[in-house]
């Protein structure tokens, strides 16, 4: 087999292999399983589980050894069986405390079936919570963090036969199917080419719901639809998309030869799984639902949302009677208001889902209400073609003032810009632009990269600075690849966890990565600015854990985040933000940490009970004093 697949002699070679075992000589126990391609090789520190009431063997004591059965293990057994000392980590459900207490035997490890545990989206608790739930505006899709005291603090362990994740851009199209064992989706969507079973692999053909055949062709004719033929998207001056209900996210990644960056989310909901699959991929992806509140991304960030079959009924999820305004009857598409949020001026709609070609059952009613919508919007249908309807939001506002003054819309109370949109309330009105809304005026990509935004000058960063600031981080992440000491084809999925002005992913921009830049709400909002730079991310707050999958990320950047939150209250204790960085960073993921020295200190002395091998540096800050910087390897353990 491994002759057929072209990336089997670089992907995976034996030489790479031996170098990670030398590197991790304190490993206890590998295991080798490569039968796929030959050489690939997992590395584990193991902890063995062993059932309590167990009468054949002594009481479980922590951290007890249990060597792997595989055969091709002796080579390396002597070796590891000298270096046992590692563990005493214990397997056992722990939930946060308060006050918080980390166990002397380090953290301990949450049993096997929490392994795809994401806090803020269990759906036993949000059954737990839905008599309080809007289940007619699909609040239970939302974020629903639990009480500080149910949230489990122990480590999140991979699966059964976790094996480190094939790399970009073999992942496009395929996966291992181990790390990602749900086997739901290829039979709901296998018909329509999201993904299907290929031995110990998920292959992902690149199709869709409406892109059967696959995305590129979809891609395509998108283009000409909005250029009269003559054009692709890009030429459209499409270079920032979201894509709502991304599925396994074929959209996005088949956007990528254009150089067109997409956000794309999607729900848990009976799709099981979908952006877990999509992050495996490499393909940038966040859980995430329209529903009661506003999406976390900053208003005019897109050139296009796009909606293929996502499941968003945009027609109907009125506001809740009682907040109408007497002077004004339309409540209907709240929705659709968000998505006029988002989007730039002379921005897309795309909508490809049954209402735009089928003349059957309710669909033509729908599509009458939807149309009315976007008229009292001043949205304009520019074409309606094979199974896609696209709308533009155009810039001249007269039209939407007209409709003001007839009172079909409302106008946003003009609400101060420093408002981040996270945890907000959708609201039921249209924001007007402002005077001249630079937003056609942006370069297309990669000169939109040093684009200088003037929402910064209104947050303290002036051109001078935020050019200093671009310089500063392309040294730093030179300086970054030399500390980290690991093969760039390693790197694919990037988040900066308080990313300022997007400086350090644009200094990435030149790798095959992608960032997900993060501005925590407390911070000013600078990520309309990022979004301006043709860059993504979202506004999150690390008093809670983000909307993702654990093993989501090979990389994650915190330039002085813990301080940031030095001094908040119980939630995001440093303990607290470790413990989310070890959930969603991959193993063998790497974290980079700066910040003052006793912050540093004390995660240096952390770092062996969360299982991370940590090394110190110096660099110089934008001050150009020195300060400490931590490189973190996530140990790769798991549960035997
Ligand atoms: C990184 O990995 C690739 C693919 O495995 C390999 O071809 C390349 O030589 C490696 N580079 C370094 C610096 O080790
Ligand atoms: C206890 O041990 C018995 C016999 O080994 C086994 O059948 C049973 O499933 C175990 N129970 C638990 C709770 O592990
Ligand atoms: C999910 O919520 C239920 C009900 O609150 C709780 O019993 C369970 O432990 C939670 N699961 C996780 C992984 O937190
Ligand atoms: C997937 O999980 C099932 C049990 O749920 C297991 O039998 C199967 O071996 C797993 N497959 C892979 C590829 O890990
Ligand atoms: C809103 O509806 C009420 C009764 O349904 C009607 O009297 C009123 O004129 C309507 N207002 C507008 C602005 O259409
Ligand atoms: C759409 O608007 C037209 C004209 O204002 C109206 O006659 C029609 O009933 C509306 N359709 C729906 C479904 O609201
Ligand atoms: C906007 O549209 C109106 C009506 O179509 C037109 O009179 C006006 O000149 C337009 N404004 C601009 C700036 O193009
Ligand atoms: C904006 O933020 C302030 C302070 O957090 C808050 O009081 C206000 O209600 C917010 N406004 C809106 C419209 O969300
Ligand atoms: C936000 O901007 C204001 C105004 O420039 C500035 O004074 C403040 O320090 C900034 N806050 C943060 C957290 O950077």
């Amino acid at each position: 087999m491994g002759g057929y697949y072209l990336w089997s002699s670089s992907a995976f070679d034996s030489k790479s292999g031996q170098l990670i075992l030398v590197a991790l000589l304190v490993m206890i126990a590998s295991f080798y399983t490569g039968t796929l391609f030959g050489t690939n090789s997992s590395l584990y520190n193991s902890i063995s589980h062993l059932p309590s009431n167990s009468s054949s063997s002594p009481p479980p004591s922590p951290g007890t050894l249990s060597l792997s059965p595989s055969p091709s293990l002796d080579l390396y057994r002597a070796l590891i069986v000298n270096c046992i000392p590692t563990f005493t980590n214990r397997v056992g459900l722990s939930y946060r405390r308060i006050p918080l207490t980390i166990p002397d035997t380090g953290m301990d490890i949450c049993p096997l079936v929490f392994n795809e545990y994401i806090p803020c989206h269990n759906v036993t608790y949000v059954n737990e919570l839905l008599p309080k739930l809007d289940l007619s505006r699909r609040e239970e899709l939302e974020r629903h963090c639990p009480p500080l005291e149910r949230r489990l603090f122990c480590l999140v362990p991979p699966p059964e036969d976790y094996k480190i994740p094939i790399r970009w851009p073999t992942s496009r199209d395929y996966v291992w199917r181990s790390n990602v064992n749900h086997t739901r989706l290829a039979k709901v969507k296998g018909g329509q080419n999201w993904v299907h079973e290929k031995d110990k692999l998920w292959w992902f053909p690149g199709g869709g719901t409406h892109f059967k055949h696959g995305a590129s062709e979809y891609i395509e004719r998108l283009g000409k639809m909005i250029t009269n033929e003559n054009g692709d998207l890009r030429s459209a001056g499409v270079f920032q998309i979201l894509d709502v209900g991304c599925g396994v996210a074929s959209f996005s990644a088949y956007l990528l030869p254009l150089n067109i960056q997409t956000m794309s989310f999607a729900p848990i909901d009976s799709h099981e799984n979908q952006i877990q699959f999509a992050l495996e991929r490499g393909i940038a992806a966040m859980i995430s639902s329209l529903a009661t509140k506003q999406l976390p991304y900053p208003s005019s960030s897109f050139e296009m949302v796009h909606c293929s079959r996502c499941r968003v009924d945009w027609h109907k999820n009125e506001v809740c009677i009682k907040e109408k305004d007497d002077d004004y009857n339309s409540t209907d598409g709240i929705l659709l208001k968000e998505v006029n949020r988002l989007l730039r001026s002379n921005g897309y709609f795309v909508y490809s889902a049954p209402p735009a070609y089928k003349q059957e059952k309710d669909f033509p009613l729908i599509w009458d209400k939807l149309t009315n919508l976007t008229s009292t919007m001043c949205w304009k249908l520019i074409s309606r073609k094979v199974q896609t309807a696209i709308w533009i939001k155009p810039e001249n506002q007269s039209c939407l003032l007209h409709n003001v003054e007839q009172k079909l819309i409302n106008i946003c109370d003009s609400v101060d810009d420093s408002n981040l949109s996270w945890n907000t309330p959708l609201r039921d009105c249209i924001t007007l632009s402002k005077a001249q809304s630079h937003s056609h005026n942006l370069p297309p990509r990669p000169q939109r990269l040093s684009e200088y935004s003037r929402t910064l000058s209104s947050v303290g960063i002036n051109q001078e600075k935020f050019i200093s600031d671009t310089l500063y981080w392309q040294d730093q992440v030179r300086h970054y690849w030399r500390l980290m000491n690991t093969n760039e084809t390693e790197v694919r999925n990037v988040m900066d966890m308080n990313a300022f002005c997007g400086g350090f992913a644009v200094a990435l921009s030149t790798w095959p990565v992608w960032v997900m830049n993060i501005v925590p709400k407390s911070m000013n909002n600078t990520l309309s600015a990022i979004y301006n730079r043709g860059l993504i991310g979202a506004f999150h707050d690390w008093c809670e854990p983000f909307s993702t999958y654990p093993r989501s990320y090979d990389l994650l950047h915190a330039n002085h985040l813990f301080s940031h939150y030095k001094n908040r209250e119980e939630g995001c204790l440093l303990e607290d933000i470790m413990l989310e960085m070890d959930r969603i960073i991959r193993p063998q993921g790497t974290i980079i940490i700066r910040d003052e020295e006793s912050i540093i200190s004390r995660i240096r002395a952390l770092a062996p009970k969360f299982l991370w091998d940590v090394e110190s540096h110096l660099l110089e800050n934008e001050q150009k004093t020195t300060e400490p910087v931590l490189i973190c390897r996530k140990k790769f353990w798991a549960i035997l």
